[in-house]
């Protein structure tokens, strides 16, 4: 991964089109991620933002939308200088009219000696993205001129929803566009404590030699949410968590703890590495599927409704909103070392971290007594809050008597950063898109193989509910009693 927060890197001049752009995620993110680019003088100054929706918006109107999510540390001449940059256009993917006046309205932002590039996003519904990828080929957008401006398509998770889905996206997509215009977005990949996670492995000799088998006893991904389903009923009742964390995040920052030292820094390496640890995972089996894979839903507690009470949901819904699942990796590094993922929704707390769990020595100097209190050393990377790393060490408590206890050596990435003002994770990615790197982004590759390791989970839960029951937990609580079984 390179330095692109590196104040000297700016992309070439580009227009970002985003499609979906009235949705939350457009909103919420990607607009105040671009503003966050735009005021870190980021962004070219004749990159312009072309909103697309299907709904009817003037540029003023459309503005006035955007205007509230702009945060409150942006001064107003800049927001508005900011806001002026976005003009809007309605399209419809039914309606190949829209996408040609859409191209128009492009080719009008350029001229022949200084043609833009595009950046296309699309923050749209699954459903959404085949009839928007045809009609935007049919209108000639994604059409790159030989030697001319580039064009580079965005897409949001998720990519498909089983394995053969993803298959069917993945030919659809190269049948139209190539492999080096495709940017799969998973915003995990741009937190600062999973791009860390490399540093962390092959920048600190002290962690390169002991990341094995012999010196690790287990290792923990865990993310726990307080919140629930925000709004995205429909889209979260059909996927599940399983989907929606596990496939992809969770996934990505497990092949980025456990692959290989890859050949290089470069993404053609990294992607490599990834891909041969994701095909020496343990795959699932009928009996594993039982054994080694919690899966519940949330019910009342705290004050707040069950998952089935929820606005939208079916009483009888067996959408799970939490998954702690036992991972086995068949290779010589991790022969035997248990990985335990974890996500939940409506969980007691908000935190999501990576730990580390090492081996107590093979032998001790210390009394019997003084032993059993020995704790094993950890080494947490913490996702949230606070991105940064803590290490457990055993140390004597100061005094007479000898007794031992933890010592926390605790830090957060962001008191090392130089540059505080640097873009969160979707301004970094949608930065290094327009720097044409690749290195935090998906490939097709592992998600086909992700894929291929969950279809046949899914599909279980959903032939055999009885034989994988579906367990629950009250909203707020640490998850269901079973999980701790594990
Ligand atoms: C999204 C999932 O991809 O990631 C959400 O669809 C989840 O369900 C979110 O809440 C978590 O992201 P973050 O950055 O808040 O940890």
């Amino acid at each position: 991964m390179h330095n692109t927060f590196s104040i000297e890197v700016i992309p070439e001049p580009c227009v970002i089109v985003i499609f979906g752009a009235t949705g939350d995620l457009s909103r919420k993110k990607i607009m105040p991620s671009i503003c966050s680019l735009f005021t870190n003088h980021l962004l070219h100054k004749n990159s312009t933002v072309v909103a697309c929706g299907r709904s009817d918006h003037t540029a003023q109107s459309f503005r006035e939308s955007v205007a509230s999510h702009i945060p409150g540390c942006v001064c107003h001449k800049e927001k508005n200088c900011f806001l002026k940059k976005i003009s809007y256009v309605r399209t419809n993917a039914d309606d190949s009219r829209s996408f040609r006046n859409l191209s128009e309205h492009l080719k009008q932002m350029g001229s022949s000696d200084f043609p833009l590039n595009h950046l296309y996003y699309l923050a749209i519904p699954p459903s959404s993205f085949q009839p928007t990828v045809e009609a935007m080929c049919q209108a000639g957008l994604m059409h790159e001129a030989e030697g001319g401006s580039w064009r580079h398509l965005v897409i949001e998770k998720p990519f498909g929803e089983d394995l053969k889905s993803s298959l069917a996206l993945d030919i659809f997509l190269h049948e139209r566009i190539d492999e080096h215009q495709v940017f799969r977005i998973d915003h995990y990949l741009a937190k600062e404590t999973v791009q860390n996670i490399l540093i962390t492995r092959f920048a600190n000799r002290i962690f390169e030699t002991i990341w094995d088998r012999r010196a690790i006893d287990h290792i923990s991904i865990k993310t726990s949410e307080t919140a629930g389903l925000e709004g995205r009923t429909a889209y979260f009742d059909r996927s599940g968590l399983l989907r929606d964390m596990f496939q992809n995040h969770l996934m990505e920052i497990l092949m980025l703890i456990a692959m290989e030292p890859p050949r290089s820094f470069e993404a053609s390496a990294i992607h490599k590495a990834k891909l041969e640890l994701i095909n020496a995972i343990r795959p699932y089996n009928p009996e594993s599927i039982g054994t080694e894979i919690i899966r519940a839903q949330y019910t009342a507690g705290n004050g707040m409704p069950g998952y089935r009470e929820e606005e939208g949901i079916a009483a009888d819904s067996m959408t799970e909103s939490f998954v702690r699942m036992k991972m086995l990796i068949d290779n010589e590094r991790w022969q035997g070392v248990p990985f335990y993922i974890q996500a939940g929704k409506r969980m007691a707390t908000l935190d999501s971290e990576i730990s580390i769990v090492f081996k107590h020595s093979s032998y001790s100097i210390f009394s019997e007594r003084l032993s059993k209190t020995l704790i094993p050393n950890t080494l947490v990377l913490r996702i949230r809050p606070d991105e940064g790393v803590k290490l457990t060490l055993q140390a004597k408590h100061s005094g007479p008597k000898l007794t031992i206890g933890n010592l926390h050596c605790d830090a957060v990435y962001d008191e090392q950063s130089d540059n505080p003002d640097a873009p969160d994770a979707y301004a970094r990615l949608l930065l290094d898109a327009m720097l044409h790197d690749h290195t935090l982004f998906v490939r097709s590759e592992t998600i086909i193989e992700s894929w291929r390791l969950f279809t046949p989970i899914l599909q279980a839960w959903r032939e055999y509910p009885d034989k994988y029951p579906l367990r629950f937990y009250p909203a707020g609580s640490n998850g269901p009693e079973e999980a701790l079984h594990l």
